[in-house]
Order: C-alpha cells, then sequence, then structure tokens
C-alpha cells in the first residue's frame, strides 16, 4: 500500500478536531507510517453550516453510500452519532472489508458485542477508544496494559458534561441551565444533553468498560441509573458544609450474582482523589488483584482531546492494514468475549 484513504462520517465536534490533527500532524504520521494518510470524503447533513474547517468542501457529500460504496477508502472514522444509521453505516463498511474507528458509545453499548463479532468474521479492525472518557486511553488500558490481571472492580466519572455542570454549579455558583447551556457551547454534551444529565451517556459508557474489564457482555439494561435530577436543591451545599463534594460516579464490581453497575450522584469526602476532577475532565479508578489501585485521568470530552484517541486508532488501523494483519490481532478481552461467545 503506497498510501490510505480515510472517509470520514461527520464533521461536527469530533469530525472537525479529526480533520484538524490528520492535517497538523500530516508530516509526523507519514514518517510514523511511511505512507501518506489523508481524507478523501466527509458526510455532512446540512450543506449550508458555515464550516471552519480548512478541508476542501469537494471532499464533502451528504450520501453515506458514495464514502461507505468507494473501494478507495481503506478505513471509516464514524463520529455521526446516533444509533441506527451510524450502525448501519459500521455494519456496511465491515461487510466491505472495511477497517473501522467510531467514537459512539451509544451504538458500542447497544450493538458492540455483534459489531465486534462481525469484525472478527470479516477480518477487520473496529477500534473506539473514543467512545469511553473522550482523551483518556481507557479502552487500550483495560484490553492491553492489564491483561495479565484480574479486575475485581471499576469507578469513576465518565461523562464530562455533568462533571462540568456540577464543577460550575459549585465553584461559581452557577445554575444548572447557564452550566449545561455552557457545556453545549463547549461541544461537551450530546446533541440530546438529557443522555448526559440522566446518566444515560455514563451507563452505556460503564457498559463499555465492564464488558472489556470482567470480559463479558454487559447490557444497559444491567445498569442501575440514577441521573442529575435525583439531586435535591440543598444536597450541593450540604455535602459542602460536611467536607463533601457531589460527583456523578459510575461503578461496577464483580460479585457472586455477577456484575453490579451502577451511575449515581454520590457524596465524596473531599479528600477522595475524585472529588478533585472537575470540569470536563473524567477519571476512573481501577481495583486489579494484582496491580492494586491504579487511575487515569485525563480531559473527558471536547474536539481536541477526543480526536486524539480516534486519530490513535486510525494509526492502529493503518499500522495493522500495512502489515496485512487487520483483525487478525483481535485485543485481548475482545477475543476473549469472542471466545466466551462462541463456546456458549
Ligand atoms: P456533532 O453533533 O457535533 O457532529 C455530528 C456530525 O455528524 C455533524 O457534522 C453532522 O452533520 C453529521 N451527521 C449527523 N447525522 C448525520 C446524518 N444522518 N447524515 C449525515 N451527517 C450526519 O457530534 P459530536 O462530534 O459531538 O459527536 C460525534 C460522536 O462522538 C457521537 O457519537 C458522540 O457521542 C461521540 N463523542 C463525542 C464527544 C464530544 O466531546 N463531543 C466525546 C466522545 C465521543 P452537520 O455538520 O451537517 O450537522
Ligand atoms: N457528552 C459526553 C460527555 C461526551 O459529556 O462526557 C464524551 O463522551
Amino acid at each position: 500500500k503506497n498510501e490510505i484513504s480515510i472517509g470520514l462520517l461527520g464533521l461536527g465536534t469530533v469530525g472537525s478536531g479529526v480533520a484538524t490533527i490528520l492535517q497538523q500532524h500530516q508530516q509526523d504520521l507519514h514518517h510514523k507510517l511511511g505512507v501518506p494518510v489523508s481524507i478523501k470524503k466527509v458526510l455532512i447533513k446540512n450543506e449550508n453550516k458555515e464550516r471552519f474547517s480548512t478541508l476542501d468542501p469537494s471532499v464533502f457529500t451528504t450520501n453515506a453510500q458514495e464514502i461507505l460504496n468507494d473501494p478507495s477508502i481503506d478505513i471509516i472514522v464514524e463520529v455521526m452519532g446516533g444509533i441506527e444509521e451510524a450502525k448501519q453505516a459500521i455494519e456496511h463498511a465491515l461487510r466491505a472489508g472495511k477497517q473501522v474507528v467510531t467514537a459512539n458509545k451509544d451504538v458500542m453499548a447497544e450493538y458492540g458485542h455483534e459489531l465486534l463479532k462481525l469484525a472478527d468474521a470479516k477480518k477487520c479492525d473496529l477500534f473506539y477508544e473514543a467512545s469511553v472518557a473522550g482523551g483518556i486511553p481507557i479502552i487500550r488500558t483495560l484490553e492491553d496494559g492489564l491483561a495479565s490481571d484480574r479486575i475485581s472492580s471499576l469507578m469513576g466519572i465518565v461523562n464530562g458534561t455533568t462533571n462540568f455542570i456540577l464543577t460550575k454549579m459549585k465553584q461559581e455558583n452557577m445554575s444548572y441551565e447557564v452550566a449545561l447551556a455552557e457545556a453545549t457551547r463547549l461541544g461537551y454534551a450530546e446533541a440530546d444533553p438529557s443522555a448526559d444529565v440522566d446518566g444515560v451517556d455514563a451507563a452505556r459508557k460503564m457498559v463499555i468498560l465492564s464488558s472489556l474489564a470482567f470480559s463479558t457482555e454487559v447490557h444497559l439494561s444491567d445498569v442501575l441509573v440514577r441521573g442529575m435530577k435525583e439531586i435535591r436543591d440543598g444536597d450541593m451545599d450540604l455535602a459542602e458544609g460536611f467536607g463533601y463534594t457531589m460527583k456523578m460516579v459510575g461503578s461496577s464490581k464483580k460479585n457472586q450474582d455477577g456484575i453490579e453497575v451502577a451511575v449515581e450522584p454520590v457524596f465524596l469526602a473531599n479528600s477522595h482523589l475524585l472529588a478533585s476532577v472537575n470540569n470536563e475532565f473524567n477519571a476512573v479508578y481501577i481495583y486489579g488483584d494484582a496491580v492494586g489501585e491504579t487511575m487515569l485521568y485525563g480531559p473527558g470530552a471536547g474536539s481536541l482531546p477526543t480526536a486524539t484517541s480516534v486519530v490513535s486508532d486510525i494509526i492502529a488501523a493503518c499500522r495493522n492494514l500495512l502489515l496485512e494483519v487487520n483483525g487478525k490481532r483481535l485485543h485481548a478481552a475482545q477475543h476473549d468475549r469472542v471466545i466466551k461467545s462462541a463456546n456458549h
């Protein structure tokens, strides 16, 4: 292969960050991979929208088939959001033998098991690092970095929008409505922010993390979800008075009956490390039998931080393309799950 072409589905907060990194780091990527990597086509919805991208508008299309059926496109990067259309696009791409990178936790939480099996069958990559905790490499840490360990539990802040709102309410006395509007303006909130504030976005991320950590199929219906509505007037002041901070926390642990997963508002002692994770930042504690306790911290949402994870996945898919090993090296946890489900 002497060049790699990308079809980008979506040019919003994340997609424009991906385009920026691919353009600004073009030389480094060429140097790293030995071949040029470029965006060949971009799917958009609204042709009249003002865009600040430096991409040539001739690459824009409103027809997904034009990208998915283009045989010269090697990697499909799905950053359009939503569930059914995005899932169909990913499926179509995998069936056509293309590598896929997605930031879509909605799709991965709902259909990840099925799509990973399809990717396995088609010997294609399906990478989704950006789907949880934006710029934090949490998926690879669970798949590779801690593959040797037996994980007993996870606990963390995995939604940037709600953490941003709670931080602004506490530190700047901002109202809930103003803080949510600001999180939306900054590109942290979902297209429908009720997914953030009702805890569903965090629940989807906990489904993905728990499935990986415990090499099993965890589903959204398994998660106990309590959103920000559960926080009553006065709760935050009460917490402050006693030296606590209110945070939306995701937790997941293994017990005799299976995997217990929850997302809920929690009072954390101010001395707890998660209590000082502020704004759109995320952090995840992982407890392993051998490693003990380890914590990853970083930006959980936003254009460039999230795009960093997407582009790292693109690089992984490019390397596999150049070595002609796409899908052959299923990541450990993904492989465990494929084996487990084949045996059941
Ligand atoms: P945006 O709403 O900012 O962007 C979505 C893009 O996809 C837009 O360019 C839009 O086109 C295009 N699009 C959406 N639907 C269609 C469609 N049916 N046909 C054609 N084009 C379509 O979303 P984000 O960039 O914020 O999020 C993208 C994905 O990344 C989501 O799955 C989200 O959950 C995930 N994510 C987001 C993070 C963030 O911080 N924002 C962090 C981590 C993951 P147009 O521009 O014309 O409107
Ligand atoms: N809406 C999500 C959040 C984006 O606020 O965390 C990152 O997944």
